[in-house]
């Protein structure tokens, strides 16, 4: 019986020592922990590489076990070790063999008192986590564009690591680029440096390595507060500026909502079209996508989730991509809640709807294992749990638990929690652990109303769960009907005076109403014909010109209905959409959309070949894999 009770407690403490190990890194840092790390590069475009060292510091609890760090396809020259940062005598090194998610192990023994280690490396032109950009692809088509993005485990395509979000360091970097050009990084970066083409950077506050970022190009800066501001190509500078002149008083909202901003200076990157994601929040610099520069300032929540991330990621980080949700669902709740604070309580709601929505239909398409906030990602590449499920069904659990205890209690918890884990990174266990002993034990009544369980362990939604509504909404879908029941022509839906958010509600409504989903469970006489369809499409398109819309969320929503519809006039801005724009979110969906068809697969694979070139790597590797791109 003891011996039993004896194997049982070394098995659990084995699986907990297991949840706790990143299976997304070979770094060992329980012997040998990176802390600091000095980068030198010279940004060499015509052979599309960096080329330069890393010098790693490290701690060691170990004086035995050498130093492992992550890589994927790094050509390293030589390392060398040194005992006091000065001397550094040759080293020895092995690459083990490279696996097609993790890359490869770099295994360096270290001598006795060893405690840095110099890394002599260049990375490959295909490196998944950096993209080069011919001119023709930026705003000035004048010069080469280059820029990093490194979540979730790219940063080993460009620097020798450990490439796990549980180990945080400092870094400082020299970069050499092209003269006329300007370097930025994730960083301390003096906006009136010299362009000089030599730029030093310093990071003090310890992060993971899937924030560390770097961009070089034509780049102008635009101050837009006292600690807040814009880089961007000067074409695109001052568009950028006006849209985004709310950034300082999001910062102001926030710290009045979850304390001090603790980054110093707080700046956004608008990156040329290809960038492959909406936003992403290396700190100090918001990487941004220039789709969100809609003329209005319609889309700039994108702001205040990145920004956001400043405090639910950057400085609280989940310890492994299994707990990405720690991440993104805190995120998209403080976003709701500043975009309330900036904006009012009637956009949060339509944004939460929305958000309701693509959950939902998502879900719809998921399995259940991809449907859990605490995901299983063993022997998965961590891009493709990329779901709604961390983001919006993490924010609901959150909003779940700030239903129940009311929002100044809730507020003063989430403040706690970020000054409790600040610069540490957590898993969700830890979380959990917190959450009972200062919010749940506290109130065990209320406790008892928020299943726990179900929310981090189960698919699906609870049935408790909040089901976030519009009133604005419900207005959209009584002129929708009003039209759709032929009681009033389109030029009468009040579609110019609606919000993007209501206009996209509009479009998605209309959809479901041309198209009913199969599960919804109509009558069957309830399917429109083609020509229907067509003449319905056309007749809005006559009235609100969708398909020439300068919004790239009301374009992506109308191209995909378009698509849906066979709905031939938007065809050639369907091209048009898909050659210019790389962010994954819109054009993975339209190719999907495309390939449903026989015909469409083949306009996919015309487009795909021609667009393909153009995209980044993240995206090519999404988009290959759902179109079965040969050689894959
Ligand atoms: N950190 C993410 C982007 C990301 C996640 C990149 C995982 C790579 C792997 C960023 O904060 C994000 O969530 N961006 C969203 C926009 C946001 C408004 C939901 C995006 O890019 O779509
Ligand atoms: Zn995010």
């Amino acid at each position: 019986m003891k011996r039993l009770v004896y194997c049982l407690f070394v098995m659990i403490a084995f699986a907990m020592n297991l949840a706790a190990q990143d299976v997304h890194s070979y770094a060992k840092p329980s012997a040998v922990r990176v802390k600091h790390v000095d980068l030198d590069w010279d940004v060499l475009f015509d052979q599309k590489i960096l080329k330069g060292t890393a010098t790693l510091t490290v701690e060691r609890s170990s004086q035995t076990e050498p130093l492992i760090v992550d890589t994927r396809d790094l050509k390293i020259e030589r390392v060398e070790t040194s005992t006091n940062g000065v001397e550094y005598a040759p080293g020895t090194f092995t690459v083990g063999t490279s696996d097609k998610i993790l890359g490869a192990p770099l295994t360096i023994p270290l001598p006795a008192g060893a405690t840095r280690v110099r890394i002599h490396y260049s990375t490959s032109p295909g490196a998944s986590g950096l993209q080069w950009l011919a001119p023709a692809q930026t705003a000035g088509k004048k010069d080469p564009f280059m820029f990093t993005q490194s979540q979730a485990i790219h940063a080993r395509s460009w620097i020798p690591l450990q490439d796990t979000p549980a180990v945080r360091v400092t870094y400082n970097a020299r970069v050499r680029t092209p003269r006329n050009l300007l370097a930025v990084m994730s960083a301390e970066n003096d906006a009136r440096t010299p362009r000089d083409g030599d730029y030093s950077f310093r990071m003090r506050q310890p992060i993971p390595s899937y924030l560390i970022a770097l961009a070089v190009g034509d780049l102008r800066f635009r101050s837009l507060g006292p600690r807040t501001g814009v880089y961007a190509e000067p074409q695109v500078i001052d568009r950028a500026a006006r849209e985004l002149n709310d950034t300082e008083k999001m910062v102001v909202a926030t710290e009045r909502l979850y304390g001090l901003y603790r980054w110093g200076r707080y700046d956004i990157l608008v990156l040329p079209p290809s960038f492959p994601f909406g936003g992403m929040e290396n700190p100090r610099l918001t990487f941004a996508t220039p789709t969100i520069l809609a003329g209005d300032k319609s889309l700039v929540s994108l702001v205040a989730h990145e920004l956001a991330h400043s405090w639910s990621g950057n400085l609280v980080t989940n310890a492994t991509w299994r707990d990405f949700w720690l991440n993104e669902g805190f995120t998209v709740y403080l976003e709701g809640r500043i975009q309330e604070a900036v904006y009012g309580r009637a956009r949060a709601q339509m944004e939460a709807a929305l958000g309701l929505r693509e959950l939902q239909d998502e879900m719809a398409t998921l399995e259940d294992r991809d449907e859990i906030l605490h995901v299983d990602l063993a022997g998965r590449d961590p891009d493709e749990g990329f779901t709604n499920v961390p983001y919006q069904k993490g924010a609901l659990f959150l909003v779940h638990v700030e239903q129940t205890f009311g929002r100044p209690r809730f507020d003063r918890f989430l403040r706690s929690y970020f000054n409790h884990f600040a610069f540490q990174s957590i898993t969700t266990e830890q979380f959990l652990t917190y959450l009972k002993q200062n919010l749940l034990d506290k109130d065990p009544a209320l406790a008892a109303r928020v299943p726990i369980d179900e929310w981090i362990s189960k698919p699906g939604l609870p049935a408790s769960a909040p089901k976030p509504t519009s009133p604005a909404f419900a207005r959209v879908e009584e002129q929708a009907q009003r039209w759709l029941r032929n009681e009033i022509p389109p030029t009468q839906i009040p579609l110019a005076r609606w919000t993007t958010q209501e206009r996209l509600h509009f479009l998605k409504f209309v959809q479901s109403a041309l198209e009913p989903p199969p599960s919804s469970g109509g009558p069957a006489g309830t399917q429109l014909s083609h020509t229907e369809r067509v003449r319905l499409m056309g007749e809005l398109d006559r009235a609100f010109n969708l398909t020439r819309s300068g919004n790239s969320e009301v374009v992506f929503q109308w191209l995909m209905m378009s698509i849906q519809n066979k709905y031939e006039p938007a065809s050639a801005r369907l091209e048009e959409f898909l050659l210019s724009v790389g962010r994954r979110k819109f054009i993975r969906p339209l190719y999907q959309e495309l390939a449903k068809t026989p015909e469409g697969r083949e306009r996919a694979l015309a487009i795909y070949r021609r667009a393909r070139p153009t995209y980044h790597p993240i995206a090519v590797t999404s988009i290959d894999q759902d179109l079965n791109w040969p050689g894959q």
